[in-house]
């Protein structure tokens, strides 16, 4: 009997690629749409997931691993039905970590040359040419979360020549980066942050982490690039820090709910940028062949690339 991979993202137009793509790596694997009725859910050995209904991992006896569409895997592990003991696999690519880079490199030099700051002027067809940036060589980047992603966003940094810090559970070694770990070493590390970047897993202790006392403890005048999660931003606590002119601006990706609701106040606000969570979307091509390593380092028995560790939460 053939293995079934379901997939919920993506459009019954798009099957055939995937089906074509699978083929020619994994031949008796069967690819469907997670919703098509022919299949039997003994034959489910693989998901590849974002956002799965709550409850609907729960059915498959079968399940070998579950594999998230994204890096973060908060979207699958919220969902107290999923079983405990199938092991759940991140995707993170070189697309996702060179996206990552592009997307916070582009946000800091928003900041650095405050553009929020300029469109706002525009819309007002207001000449605001007194408003200049910093040099980049003068401008203290922290990036919240030194992992896969936050490593290769502070190697950009580095080569476009701004001073780079990092934050991360443990101590980190890091060539160029000045890098600072535990909950001790964040007043030092924020206080050094003219940018901070947000680039942490959704957990317990990250939950919340990004509320009035840490803004508070930025230079007057910082930025703030949210790329992690949206539930680690107090969105109260910025709208006031943006208000009150100690933060500059923020540049935000990723919310509590999404899509923000429209009438949500940071929508509107002049000193905020909003992207659609699009910060590291990747191509399907990305996707596929990551999954496609992924099924054959579990057929072949070796561990698995890209695990989400329950016991750490990320
Ligand atoms: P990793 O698991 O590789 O890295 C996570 C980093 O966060 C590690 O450095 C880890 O520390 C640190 N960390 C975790 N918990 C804490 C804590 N309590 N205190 C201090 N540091 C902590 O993840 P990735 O870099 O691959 O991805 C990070 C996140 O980025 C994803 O989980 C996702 O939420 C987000 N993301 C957003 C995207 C978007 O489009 N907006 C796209 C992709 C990812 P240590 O190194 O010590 O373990
Ligand atoms: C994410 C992603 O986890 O887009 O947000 O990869």
């Amino acid at each position: 009997m053939h293995k079934t991979l379901l997939i919920n993202f993506i459009q019954a137009d798009r099957l055939a690629k995937w089906r074509d793509y699978f083929t020619r790596a994994l031949p008796d694997i069967h690819v469907a749409l997670w919703d098509d009725p022919e299949v039997d859910p003994v034959s489910v050995e693989y998901v590849l997931v974002w956002k799965p209904e709550p409850g609907w991992l729960a059915q498959f006896p079968n399940l070998r691993v579950i594999m998230s569409e994204g890096a973060g895997v908060d979207h699958i592990t919220h969902d107290p039905l999923v079983p405990q003991h199938i092991p759940v696999t991140r995707m993170v690519t070189n697309e996702t970590a060179a996206r990552m880079a592009d997307y916070v490199t582009m946000a800091a030099y928003m900041l650095l040359r405050q553009i929020p700051a300029i469109v706002q002027a525009q819309r007002e067809c207001r000449w605001a040419n007194q408003l200049t940036g910093r040099l980049t060589s003068d401008t203290r980047i922290g990036i919240l979360g030194f992992g896969q992603l936050g490593t290769v966003v502070a190697q950009r940094l580095l080569a476009n020549n701004f001073q780079v810090n990092a934050w991360s559970r443990r101590d980190k070694d890091v060539e160029g980066v000045s890098a600072f770990s535990g909950p001790e070493q964040l007043h030092t590390f924020l206080q050094r942050s003219d940018i901070l970047v947000n680039l942490l897993p959704d957990t317990a202790e990250t939950r919340g982490l990004i509320n009035d006392d840490v803004l508070s403890q930025l230079p007057r005048g910082a930025g703030l690039i949210n790329a992690g999660r949206g539930h680690q931003l107090d969105s109260a606590a910025l709208l006031r820090a943006l208000n009150s002119k100690h933060l500059q601006a923020a540049i935000l990706d990723v919310f509590v709910q999404e899509p923000l609701p429209a009438d949500h106040p940071l929508w509107r606000h002049p000193c905020v940028i909003i992207t659609s969570h699009v910060a590291a979307l990747i191509s399907w091509q990305a996707k596929a062949e990551q999954a496609i390593t992924i099924i054959k380092a579990d057929r072949a028995g070796m561990p698995l690339p890209l695990l989400y560790h329950r016991e750490q939460g990320y």
